[in-house]
């Protein structure tokens, strides 16, 4: 979509915001143009470059997966200038978008195998892309997996389809960190959360996301169940500007995120962030 010009956002349309928690909103947005819309394509884990004009652009993972089309999806918590902007965004406001960018997850590689999503925070929006598009093919994989955290209730993300998750085959595991009022679900952080539900490594690839905290304690409590590397996958952000390759702003050692990821296994994470 961007053969010309790298740089060059496509002009989309704010059709709805949901407001998910009270820093993370989600943004869902239809390419202005309908043609480029309708061959819009992309992998679950590629990211977009959203523009806000006149402010600047930032980068979102689309969280909503290919085989759901209608609009672009993205999740964005509040942090500094372009994501206070994006907050105040209306239906029917212009942003640009530069999409997809990255690599997404290795699809292929996770046919036939049963699966774990670990998340915390806006941390579950990529793998919300991936569970969607996995549910939407649930034939394609065994047991399914989630286990997702936040601080409290209200930290938790896309709450109002809980229930579509479970339905559609998904065994969800829930959990905050603290007691809370009518909580019916669990109470814990995910690493113990992790250890208790003690999902078998046979035949199984674990995809991980959330806080750097979360994710260091993640990977000890994966090892100790007999995950290898391999079998774990984590996308990483590292800050981008041009998200093709040429600025240098996202560069890991050998690696650019914005193009060899940002979509890695724990394999390749330990060579390029050898404290984790
Ligand atoms: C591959 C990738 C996927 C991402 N997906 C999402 C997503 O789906 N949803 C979401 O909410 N955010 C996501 N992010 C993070 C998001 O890009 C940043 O939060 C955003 O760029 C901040 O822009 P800003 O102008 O509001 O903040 P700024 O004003 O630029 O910065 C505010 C503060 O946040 C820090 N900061 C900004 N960006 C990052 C970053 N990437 N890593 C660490 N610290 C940072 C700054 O150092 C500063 O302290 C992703 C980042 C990457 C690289
Ligand atoms: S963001 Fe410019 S090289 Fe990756």
């Amino acid at each position: 979509m961007h053969a010309h010009n790298p740089y060059l956002p496509e002009v989309a349309t704010v059709q709805e915001i949901i407001r998910e928690t009270h820093n993370i909103c989600t943004l869902r947005v239809v390419l202005n143009d309908p043609e480029k819309m309708k061959n819009f394509q992309f992998i679950p884990g590629q990211v977009g470059q959203l523009s806000v004009f006149g402010v600047g652009e930032s980068t979102f993972v689309i969280n909503s997966p290919p085989t759901r089309m209608d609009f672009l999806q993205f999740s964005v918590m509040r942090v500094g200038e372009v994501t206070q902007r994006i907050h105040l965004l209306n239906g029917g406001d212009q942003v640009g978008v530069r999409a997809p960018l990255g690599n997404g997850f290795p699809l292929e590689d996770l046919k036939g195998r049963d699966i774990l999503f670990v998340g915390g925070g806006i941390g579950m929006a990529p793998l919300r892309t991936l569970l969607l598009f996995m549910l939407d093919n649930r034939q394609d994989y065994g047991d399914i997996t989630v286990i997702y955290g936040a601080r409290s209730p209200l930290d938790l993300c896309y709450s109002y389809e809980f229930q579509e998750w479970r339905s559609g085959g998904a065994n969800l595991v829930l959990t905050v960190d603290a007691e809370h009022p009518q909580w019916q679900e669990r109470v814990g952080f995910v690493p113990t959360i992790l250890r208790e539900e003690s999902p078998s490594p046979h035949n199984r690839v674990a995809l991980v996301c959330g806080p750097p905290i979360m994710i260091k304690f993640v990977l000890f409590g994966l090892k100790e169940l007999g995950f290898e590397d391999d079998q774990i996958i984590s996308t990483l952000e590292k800050r981008m500007k041009c998200g093709v390759g040429i600025c240098g702003r996202c560069n890991m050692g050998s690696k650019y995120v914005c193009l060899d990821g940002p979509v890695f296994t724990c394999t390749q994470l330990r060579e390029m962030v050898p404290e984790l």
